[in-house]
């Protein structure tokens, strides 16, 4: 797919939630220059991600520019109108700063809502494994904020509340009766394998979480704030490598006889296909020797209006547990 398509396409995947990139997105497909800066992305880094989080960053950090009166994550009353003149205006101007950004940063959002599709898939294995405790290993886990899942609480508006912390991840349930225990199910160990974990202890690394989600998310902007201080308070273990080739070795640093969860969200979008394939091989091989399950939240599923849906693997077939909306905001617990 060529660039300006992948704009269009990024414009058509705002439609209804971000109406601000809609715009702009539109905008970049058929603005020459624009096209010309996001190609300084590499291509498998989805560079309307990363232009868009480029320039929101900037705008985060501080700026006068008239662009900024159009993101609510910057001002308290933005403007309405084409935001598209002040976009192209401001990647003019800003470009010496944009370039290094568009090199070296990825898509890494973490959407710590999806915790909430995780906590019932977690007790769901853990019923499968008789309560043992788990260790959980999560492939692209950008900042670790969900391999913090059990130090927040949850709240899925049906007068329980899951967790004893104070900083509450909502959702709602729209079908189906996920499992839901009072207790957490318990972690023998939990560690993230990322390309390049991002660390919440680093101003500019929690600057490119923030520019990562789209300025109307004013919920998820708080969301983020919130588990960013707790995970500062409890670093999770993150190591940096390659998903696919890191995992064997990182299995082997757990002991045969722990049950172990491994998990994805959001992350095998941005596998080549051979790794995808490689990864489900490993993953396999892997279950053929322990006790190992897998949830994977990665396919589309048009039946759920488009929802994600997270993938379970027993250790001998594949089964869909739930759907959830891509951010965590609902989800539908699968018969
Ligand atoms: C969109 S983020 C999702 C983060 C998190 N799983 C979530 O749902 O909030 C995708 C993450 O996968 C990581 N990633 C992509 N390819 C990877 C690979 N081959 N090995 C390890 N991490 C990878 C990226 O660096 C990024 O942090």
């Amino acid at each position: 797919m060529n660039l300006s398509a992948r704009f269009e396409g990024f414009a058509e995947w705002c439609d209804g939630t971000s109406p601000l990139y809609e715009c702009i997105s539109r905008g970049v497909a058929s603005d020459a220059d624009l096209l010309s800066l996001a190609e300084e992305v590499p291509s498998e880094r989805s560079p309307p991600h990363v232009l868009l989080a480029a320039v929101h960053s900037r705008l985060l950090a501080d700026t006068d520019h008239p662009l900024a009166d159009y993101y609510p994550s910057v001002t308290d009353d933005p403007a309405e109108g084409d935001p598209f003149p002040a976009f192209r205006d401001f990647c003019a101007e800003y470009e010496d700063e944009l370039l290094p950004v568009l090199h070296s940063r990825r898509t890494q959002t973490n959407a710590v809502r999806r915790c909430t599709v995780l906590f019932p898939a977690f007790s769901h294995v853990s019923r499968e494994v008789g309560g043992e405790p788990l260790a959980l290993v999560e492939l692209g886990p950008s900042a670790g904020l969900n391999l913090c899942w059990n130090r927040y609480a949850y709240d899925y508006g049906d007068a329980s509340r899951y967790g004893t912390g104070e900083f509450a991840l909502d959702s709602e349930i729209r079908g189906g009766s996920p499992p839901l225990p009072d207790e957490f199910p318990p972690v023998a160990s939990h560690v993230g394998i990322d390309l390049n974990p991002l660390d919440v202890r680093d101003e500019a690394d929690v600057l490119w979480l923030r520019a990562l989600v789209w300025p109307e998310h004013g919920d998820r902007h708080r969301l983020l704030a919130g588990a960013a201080e707790i995970a500062q308070h409890h670093p999770p273990d993150l190591r940096q490598g390659d998903a696919v080739e890191s995992l064997p070795d990182v299995l082997r640093e757990i002991p045969n006889d722990v049950p172990v969860c491994v998990f994805d969200t959001q992350m095998r979008y941005q596998l080549p296909e051979s790794a995808q394939e490689r990864l489900g091989e490993r993953i396999e091989e892997a279950a053929e020797r322990r006790t190992l399950h897998w949830l994977s939240g990665h396919e589309a599923a048009a039946e759920w209006d488009n929802a994600l849906t997270l993938r379970w693997f027993d250790g001998e077939e594949y089964r869909r547990l739930a759907a959830y909306e891509q951010h965590g905001k609902w989800l539908r617990w699968l018969p």
